[in-house]
């Protein structure tokens, strides 16, 4: 690990951004999915305390709505990090998070790493894989082999819940994208600059780097980095916890 040389020629800097401003619509909640407890813990509580067992990392932005940034900073002032925790004003989209976000990253970091907030299950090994490869490599995100057969759609949603299947994708091609995200700040500032140009949006940050014909890597991730999505996400959760407390 830390085999790029900085500019200062000491170790990387590395700042984690963690967008925690979504909606949450598909969680049937009233709270954001952010905000709901794993035992016991908001969720972003949760996972900045997993990713703060990454030593590497130096700073953590948390992009949240703004109705929330208040709020969440006092929780998290009560967590006493080691390392500086700033709240900032989230987007309408993903995307816009992690871009706002992006423009209070300081100007001499080397290495972003982005991390969804709904992700509590990450992993110091993980983020440390991620951050190692990243120095190296440039761009690198964590995956997961899909266990399902994929097929390509003429449209994801129809009414009716009935779709035009166009293509079999092989899933030996396929992996499924999970975070963290690890970024060479230069390379990562030029690709949001590129989409701000170009008006594109992309589900995640591998995608803006992707289309600007860069390369971007996968390391093997885990089933038990889940993102919190669905209901039933926070009970699978607790039982993966359980599973990892009795060593498992
Ligand atoms: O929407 P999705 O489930 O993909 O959200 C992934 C992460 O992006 C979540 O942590 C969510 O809070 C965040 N997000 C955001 N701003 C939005 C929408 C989602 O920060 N406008």
């Amino acid at each position: 690990m830390r085999q790029l040389q900085s500019t200062r020629n000491t170790m990387p800097r590395i700042v984690a951004i963690l967008p925690a401003a979504g909606f949450g619509t598909r969680m049937g909640a009233d709270s954001p999915k952010q905000f709901r407890l794993l035992s016991g813990v908001p969720v972003i509580v949760f996972t900045l305390r997993r990713l703060a067992q990454c030593p590497a990392i130096d700073e953590f932005l948390i992009a949240t709505r703004g109705d929330d940034i208040e709020s969440l900073a006092t929780r998290l002032a009560e967590e006493q990090f080691d390392r500086p925790v700033r709240v900032v004003r989230g987007g309408d989209t993903r995307q816009e998070s992690v871009r706002n976000a992006l423009a209070e990253v300081p100007a001499n970091t080397d290495l972003v790493l982005v991390h969804d907030a709904v992700r509590p299950l990450v992993t110091r090994e993980q983020a440390e894989r991620v951050i190692s490869e990243a120095e190296v490599r440039g761009a690198v995100i964590l995956g997961i082999p899909a266990m399902d057969t994929v097929k390509e759609v003429k449209r994801a949603s129809l009414p009716g819940d009935v779709a035009l299947i166009t293509a079999t994708i092989p899933r030996e091609r396929v992996v499924l994208a999970q975070t963290p995200q690890a970024f060479h700040a230069s390379l990562l500032r030029a690709a949001f600059a590129q989409a701000a140009a170009d008006g594109m949006t992309a589900s995640d940050e591998a995608g803006l780097v992707e289309r600007m014909g860069r390369d971007v890597y996968v390391v093997l991730g885990a089933e038990r980095n889940l993102k919190i999505t669905r209901p039933g996400d926070l009970a699978l959760a607790e039982f993966y916890l359980a599973e990892e407390r009795a060593g498992r």
